[in-house]
């Protein structure tokens, strides 16, 4: 079957880049082993009984391959994958007529999938249970509704946090995988894997530079690895290897552990500003201009786990290692 990817929105131009670096088969996809194993399961069953897959939500933080992983389930399954997101559908009757226009077997990918208003949700609701919807026609005395029947389709959300959706939609998903950061092991294979797809000749120590600074982060690493190989054609010979990785990161402001400008920023806020912290995210938010969520899903996940910030009852703390890592002196409990 002839695989179509249509967008109703224009993407970010590295995720459309990024098509070609994205693996179509599940045995292809590197990591995230749990929630493979099980969608191979439930991908398999399906197909056994030839029916659709049920719906999957998938959360975490941005740039881990949740398109990726919608792609790979269309493709399995055999359907077209139709992609959107939560803002880019503002009315009722945006998502009744992209409902309207799935085939049977079809994937349809919402992405921040917890930014649907309310009346589009609802619309929802009877489409992933019953595939149907209902639509008003008419006002006042006059109005009614009819129902229309839509081919079964899978439906696959994304969003950073699940519980950032309502309790009825997160209730209608029959899949709900948690994606987690890759580890270094794993970037390292996937930036292999993307030279080799993008003809760059890099060696082992070269991609494990790139991994260890990719913050846990495939779409990061894809991204790094075109631009690593820009100052690897212009400033050597064109080969990735450690030096080349190194001299390239650290013109492109990528620190050794992975961290960039705003995660730095974000550091050296709590340290200097707040003494170390503990300060609570609202405050942090505002004071480096971000939006509190961005900060709580995007940015502190990886800060968190990787040592640099502790979340305590009053707020966020710096860790020695952050006041390490940013060249400064620990003073804390003196
Ligand atoms: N490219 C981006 N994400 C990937 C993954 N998880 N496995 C293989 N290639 C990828």
């Amino acid at each position: 079957m002839d695989r179509r990817i249509i967008s109703t929105e224009i993407r970010e131009e590295d995720e459309i880049a990024d098509n070609s670096l994205r693996p179509l088969a599940l045995e292809d996809y590197i990591g995230q082993t749990k929630v493979k194993r099980n969608l191979k399961v439930y991908i398999e069953a399906a197909k056994s009984r030839s029916d659709v897959l049920d719906h999957v939500l998938l959360y975490g933080p941005p740039g881990l391959g949740k398109t990726t992983l919608a792609g790979i389930v269309a493709n399995e399954m055999g359907g077209n994958l139709k992609i959107t997101s939560g803002p880019a559908i503002e009315r009722p009757g945006d998502m009744a007529s992209i409902l309207n226009n799935l085939s049977e077997g079809d994937v349809l990918f919402v992405d921040e999938i917890h930014r649907l208003n309310r009346q589009v949700e609802e619309v929802l609701y009877p489409a992933m249970e019953d595939f149907r919807i209902d639509i008003m026609i008419g006002k006042g005395a006059s109005a009614r509704s009819i129902r229309l029947e839509l081919p079964k389709f899978t439906l696959v959300g994304a969003t950073t946090r699940a519980g950032l959706l309502s309790a009825p939609l997160r209730d209608r998903f029959g899949v709900i995988s948690h994606l987690e950061y890759y580890s270094v092991d794993e970037l390292k294979s996937i930036v292999i894997r993307s030279a080799a797809v993008l003809g760059v000749d890099i060696d082992e120590k070269g991609a494990l530079e790139l991994a260890r600074r990719s913050r846990g982060t495939p779409r990061l690493a894809n991204r790094l690895l075109k631009r690593v190989r820009d100052f690897a054609q212009v400033k050597y010979d064109g080969r990735i290897s450690a030096e080349v990785a190194d001299y390239a990161l650290n013109l492109l402001d990528v620190d050794k552990y992975g961290l960039d400008r705003n995660d730095r920023l974000i550091l050296k806020t709590i340290i200097e500003k707040f003494d170390g912290g503990p300060v609570g995210i609202e405050t942090l938010a505002a004071s480096i201009g971000e939006d509190s969520g961005t900060l709580e899903d995007v940015y502190e996940p990886y800060l968190i786990q990787n040592g640099f910030i502790n979340r305590t009852p009053r707020g966020r703390v710096a860790t020695k290692f952050a006041y390490e890592n940013l060249g400064l002196v620990y003073r804390k409990g003196e």
